[in-house]
């Protein structure tokens, strides 16, 4: 995710921003640039590590009074190159930004037309470009910057600095985080898009909120929000640096689950549209002659693929088959031309998944990746890629990469029915409103939060917890399964719920705990009897609903939804907090688990 950094003072802008952005590394970025204004402006950008702007800047010397802004940037609208990388510039002004502009298409069109050129394609630009075009029609700099912000629709975090005044920063912020410091004896002001860039260089803070936009010049701020000119309380900092990088967390999977619902939402921006999906990242003509979906990964990666598979048929119509990697790749499959390969992997980096991804590329298969690394082996390898912007993830249990996939693979199989003409027009209207509604759901709450912290005590021994649940709840409880045994080391195995008479009853007894699944929307009556049958072979049942269900030991509610995918997401929330919750119980490191690495590179 992208980070944004920014300073007007005396001391070494250059040094500041650097470390400014070095703090920001662990948020991940595929480029990064600095501009500093002193007479001039220096602009400096550079692609992959910041290793590479530390080069470009080692001869540029700052003396004296200077303001700076700088960012590291996560690709999103056009690919990791220098031309995309941030500052973006104009004549006479410099910019940064987090976020996505979405009506950016419609301004840079009226643009275009005024005879504006663009020297990359990101939406970012299209700001700078009608800043100066808003300062034709304006008497002061702020009365274009406010034109300019008012109209711009999506998600923004943004500072800019104009030639013909060197001592301001102009800042704005919209649905993307924006933190002030300031150091009032020495005239010096710090921005950040977090905490961790600003501890030991200013105390105090102001977090601003959506709708706050203003400008700094020495030690004072002028803020205003729709109301007018406000003043604003400064907030003291943490001293930390972890407990900053985990923002009041107490792990850094409890922050990644919280945040679920913001990276989703990065993820459906600018994809899905009024009334279809739309990839700029590969051409429709990807499934020209396809007649079959291959979807191949490993770990909480493969039950994104398992579940997707359910989507794929179900609202796309289109057949897929799912594949381990460490067995596709040995097993000697019948591959097909008229097969899309796609690959699924958070890392990009794991082995057996990059040797099926080879394998498949080697027979002449068309591929597709579903990554959240840019430029990892596997995107690098397949023909297209589809990133997931789940931002880095730093708990090794996956929590976001899994919802963010997940999301992936639900707007594809829309986007494969419509393409298809499998999917009339209310179809599609009907999924891309569920689509819309997920974030909200991926919002925890403090009561679903509190009665899982409660209820967690309850499930700290056992001879083995079964994970229940029937179609897409069915990869779901596989997940639940393995997010429980990742971090709390204790037995568990995910089961569709009708396959118990088969055998696995047999080891029900009241230490043998079950986390069932039962959602309303979807084959409720089923599930609940295999349930049912659990319990009177004398299970201990956790039952997980929006349905009161009297024979359970213990019931956590979710809300009532319309839609089986908005019930999905929402159980996902439930058994990563309640993993998580017995994992803190029985005091394991929760972020980073016993014997398990983040990216698995050997076979
Ligand atoms: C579990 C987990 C692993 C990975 C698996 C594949 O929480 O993270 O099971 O999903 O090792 O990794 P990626 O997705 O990087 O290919």
């Amino acid at each position: 995710m992208c980070g944004i950094v920014g300073y007007l003072g005396r001391e070494n802008c250059k040094d500041i921003l650097l470390d400014g952005l070095k703090e920001l590394e662990y948020r991940g970025y595929d480029s990064a640039g600095v501009t500093i204004l002193q007479e001039e402006f220096a602009n400096f950008r550079s692609v992959g590590k910041l290793d590479g702007l530390v080069n470009k800047m080692e001869d540029f010397q700052v003396e004296g009074f200077s303001t700076g802004i700088g960012h590291t940037r996560w690709a999103t609208h056009g690919k990791p190159t220098e031309d995309n990388a941030h500052p973006h510039y104009g004549s006479f002004t410099h910019i940064v930004h987090n976020g996505i502009i979405e009506n950016y298409i419609e301004i840079k069109r009226e643009l275009l037309q005024k005879g504006y050129s663009f020297t990359s394609q990101t939406d970012t630009e299209v700001i700078v470009h009608l800043f100066e075009e808003k300062l034709k029609s304006s008497e002061t700099n702020f009365e274009a910057f406010q034109k300019t912000i008012s109209e711009l629709d999506g998600a923004y975090a943004l500072l800019l600095i104009t030639k013909d005044e060197p001592h301001r920063i102009y800042f704005a912020k919209e649905g993307s985080p924006l933190i002030l410091g300031t150091d009032f004896e020495n005239g010096e002001q710090f921005f950040a898009s977090s905490d961790a860039p600003l501890i030991g260089k200013v105390k105090s803070v102001i977090y601003f909120v959506d709708g706050e936009f203003g400008f700094v010049e020495g030690e004072r701020v002028t803020l205003y929000n729709s109301t007018g000119e406000i003043e604003k309380i400064y907030s003291q900092l943490p001293k930390d640096r972890e407990v900053a990088q985990k923002e009041g967390f107490r792990y850094f999977m409890e922050k990644e689950i919280y945040e679920q619902f913001q990276v989703v939402s990065d993820t459906l921006m600018g994809r899905v549209l009024d009334s279809k999906i739309d990839f700029d990242e590969f051409p429709p003509e990807l499934f020209d002659g396809i007649n079959e979906i291959k979807l191949c990964a490993c770990g909480t990666s493969y039950h994104t693929a398992l579940a997707s598979s359910y989507l794929f048929e179900r609202v796309g119509k289109f057949r897929v088959s799912v594949e381990f990697g460490s067995e596709f790749r040995y097993k000697n499959p019948l591959l097909t031309k008229d097969t899309l390969f796609v690959a699924i992997s958070q890392s990009g980096e794991t082995a057996d998944t990059l040797a099926s991804l080879k394998m498949a590329k080697n027979s002449g298969l068309r591929t597709l990746a579903i990554c959240n690394v840019d430029n990892s082996s596997i995107v690098r390898l397949a023909d297209h890629s589809l990133l997931t912007r789940a931002g880095i993830e730093k708990g090794v249990a996956s929590t976001k990469a899994f919802a963010t996939q997940m999301v992936v693979l639900y707007m594809l199989s829309i986007y494969v029915g419509k393409l298809r003409g499998n999917l009339n027009v209310d179809e599609v209207l009907k999924e891309i409103q569920t689509l819309r509604e997920i974030p909200n759901t991926l919002q925890v709450t403090d009561d679903l939060h509190e009665k899982i912290k409660r209820l967690s005590k309850r499930y700290l021994h056992g001879h083995g917890f079964f994970f229940i649940g029937r179609d897409i709840f069915y990869p779901l409880a596989l997940e639940g399964a393995l997010k429980l045994k990742e971090i709390s080391y204790l037995h568990a195995e995910g089961y569709p719920a009708g396959e118990m008479k088969h055998g696995p009853i047999a080891l029900a007894d009241p230490e043998l705990f079950t986390i069932a699944l039962l959602p309303k929307t979807i084959l409720y009556e089923k599930t609940k009897s295999n349930i049912e049958e659990l319990g009177a072979r004398d299970s201990t049942i956790c039952v997980i609903s929006p349905e009161n269900f009297d024979l359970a030991d213990d019931f956590i509610r979710t809300k009532p939804h319309n839609h089986y995918m908005l019930e999905f997401f929402e159980m996902m929330l439930v058994v990563q907090l309640l993993s998580m919750e017995v994992a803190i119980r029985l005091q394991n490191d929760v972020d980073m688990p016993r014997n398990l690495a983040k990216s698995v590179t050997v076979e």
